[in-house]
């Protein structure tokens, strides 16, 4: 991940918060997440793809769930990928029969707290960073935004503005938030991800 200054720090300090308490996490789910690997297959890419389209759903309606206020401030309707997720599947030959027989991840983080839910959704958001990274691998596979890589183009052109706005969303909302709490829920995120995907069947 980048190295980011302290002034960063100064700016967002549960940001910066979150960056630190979670790197070594970031690290580890990357072991797992196979798209970076000299001999990726379009196989390979669309059993990772259903793998978490089993996580993303379940995770989407509890953040969904928050109180209206909570949901409007951190944008959380129009930060939702699973549609993206089951449109590139489709793209990729799956039919509806099948998406709907995929397995649903139950080992999920406690988001019984919006303080939980908004380390939750640092994670599914700062992935949208290094989705960018991920993308230009894929596309060597042949397939693009509109072919199969929709989920991992995710905002497009506006994943800038969208990470800097959950960034001012959550520097907005610290003063009510218990850090501690904000890392737990991304670092339970992070943890659950890591397992759902280690374990898929190969
Ligand atoms: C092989 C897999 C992965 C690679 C190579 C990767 C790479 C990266 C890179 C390069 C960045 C920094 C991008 C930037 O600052 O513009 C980043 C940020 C981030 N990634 Fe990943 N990533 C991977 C998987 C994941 C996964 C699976 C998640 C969680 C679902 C994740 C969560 C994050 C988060 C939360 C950040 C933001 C860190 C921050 O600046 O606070 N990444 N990633």
């Amino acid at each position: 991940m980048q190295e980011h200054t302290s002034e960063a720090a100064r700016k967002n300090p549960l940001l910066e918060r979150l960056r630190s308490g979670t790197r070594e996490l970031h690290d580890r789910i990357e072991g797992v997440v196979p798209l970076l690997r000299p001999d990726l297959t379009l196989t390979a890419y669309t059993a990772y793809l259903a793998r978490i389209a089993g996580y993303y759903p379940p995770i989407e309606a509890a953040l969904a769930s928050a109180p209206p206020s909570f949901v409007e401030h951190f944008g959380i309707d129009e930060r939702k990928k699973s549609h993206l997720l089951h449109r590139d599947l489709l793209a990729l030959g799956l039919d509806e029969a099948r998406l709907a027989a995929l397995p649903v991840c139950s080992d999920l983080p406690d988001l019984s707290s919006p303080d939980r839910m908004i380390g939750c959704l640092y994670v599914l958001e700062g992935s949208t960073l290094g989705s960018r990274v991920l993308l230009r691998t894929v596309k060597n596979l042949g397939v693009d935004e509109g072919s199969g890589a929709a989920f991992l183009a995710g905002y497009g052109a506006d994943t800038g503005p969208m990470w800097v706005r959950y960034g001012e969303a959550l520097a907005a909302y610290a003063s009510r938030a218990d850090a501690a709490l904000v890392v737990r829920g991304a670092e339970d995120t992070f943890t659950t991800l890591e397992r759902w995907i280690a374990t898929a069947e190969a």
